[in-house]
């Protein structure tokens, strides 16, 4: 999950029955670590309770532009000024007229006057209203003020209309302030990665793994953070600190690991499977730990599926990224895995001489996709994702454009 930490949201919220939406959109913010504080107009309280508000934003909620303890508190001026966005949702036609006059007769139209940070609306009314030249007009006025208008969307409204007016959902509203903090390459896209080995086990004490660190899986995670995405990360066993803002999925067998991704994959915009996933498993593991008892002792292994191919099978799916780790002939045997398993890219490395792959800190990568290559040098992973993430956000956006060219 993308992190809002250190984000200081103020939250407008004017009279329309969109106001019970924005409980959920604070719970989003506070969630995703963003500080939020909330203003409602007289009419925005016959609707929901100020209660409400205060108890998820954790803060008194301020209502009144003359209110001795509010201003005790923190002042209009001091508000407009602490926030690091001011966002009013809904926003109704009235306040939309008033606000793009220049109207200061509350707390939250003043607050917009005095605010020297960026100001959003998310209009919200009935599609008649919406579509009347003077909302028009008012719209168009804000918007040519720097306002950012966040919506509205179509469909059924609370009077039983239908048309353009409704409320943006407070997560698409929680993705526009995701969206206005971090424009990185990945902005509001929802990268799912694996990283790490697995374990299967043999008897509730021994298991069968592989050298795989996570570092370069950790560091991808951290590099798409960086960049915006959304990232959720299924991690086998490591010992590794959770990348800040990453959502972590702590698996150990890659059952685990396959029914932790198809769970999440449909909804991704982009999977990259950078774990080591086992390939074979214990047919019949042990329910109590085995005994020494003979000279030898024979395991029946069976093949786990693949996560990464089951990934691209899916239609639609994700713009999927898989990795190559060999001992020999890198190029022939990551061309062979990009056609075999239809992924859109593979990053190959050559594991087992020391120097990059398993279990150090340095890599170097040879990328390939259906039309094109590239190679990123030897550094520390974290360079090496930094620029990995860079290419899979270009390629991504490509793809992304033909695709809607061919719609
Ligand atoms: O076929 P091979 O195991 O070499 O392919 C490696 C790629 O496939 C890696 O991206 C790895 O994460 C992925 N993989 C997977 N599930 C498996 C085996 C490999 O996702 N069971």
């Amino acid at each position: 999950m993308q992190s809002l930490s250190n984000k200081k949201v103020l939250l407008g919220i004017t009279g329309g029955i969109a106001a019970y939406k924005s409980a959920e959109l604070v719970r989003l913010l506070i969630k995703a670590g963003a500080e939020v504080r909330v203003v409602m107009t007289p009419s925005a309280q016959k609707f929901v309770q100020p209660l409400t508000y205060q108890a998820l934003s954790g803060h008194r909620v301020y209502l009144d532009l003359f209110d001795a303890e509010a201003e005790s508190a923190m002042d209009h001026i001091e508000l407009a000024r602490w926030c690091d966005l001011l966002l009013v949702a809904p926003a109704s036609a009235d306040f939309l007229g008033k606000m793009n006059a220049g109207y200061a007769d509350n707390l939250l139209l003043t607050l917009c006057l005095a605010s020297p940070q960026p100001v959003a609306v998310a209009p919200a009314m009935n599609q008649q209203m919406f579509a009347n030249p003077a909302t028009q007009e008012n719209i168009k006025q804000l918007a040519a003020k720097q306002v950012l208008l966040w919506g509205p969307a179509s469909g059924e409204q609370a009077c039983g209309d239908v048309g353009l007016g409704r409320m943006l959902e407070a997560q698409q509203l929680f993705d526009n302030v995701l969206l206005h903090f971090s424009p990185g390459k990945l902005a509001g896209v929802k990268l799912l990665l694996t990283a790490g080995p697995t374990r299967e086990a043999i008897d509730p004490v021994r298991y069968i793994s592989n050298r795989s660190s996570g570092k370069m899986g950790y560091a991808l995670a951290a590099a798409a953070i960086e960049q915006g995405a959304s990232v959720t990360l299924v991690s086998g066993p490591v010992a590794l600190p959770a990348p800040a803002g990453a959502d972590l999925i702590a698996v150990e067998s890659a059952q685990q690991m396959y029914d932790a991704v198809m769970q999440r994959a449909p909804a991704s915009d982009v999977f990259i499977a950078c774990a080591a996933v086992s390939d074979y498993r214990v047919d019949q593991a042990a329910n109590q730990k085995i005994k020494k008892s003979s000279d030898s002792l024979s395991l029946k292994l069976v093949l786990n599926a693949d996560i990464l191919a089951t990934v691209s099978a899916l239609a639609p799916r994700p713009f999927c990224v898989g990795f190559a780790a060999e001992t020999q002939d890198v190029e022939k045997y990551a061309l062979g895995k990009l056609q075999q398993k239809k992924l859109d890219m593979i990053a190959a490395n050559q594991v087992g001489d020391g120097n990059s792959g398993f279990e150090t800190d340095f890599n170097q990568l040879e990328v390939f996709w259906r039309d094109g290559r590239h190679s990123i040098g030897h550094a520390s992973k974290a360079e090496v994702a930094n620029q990995l993430i860079e290419l899979i956000a270009e390629r991504y956006t490509c793809a992304r454009s033909r695709q809607a060219q061919q719609t």
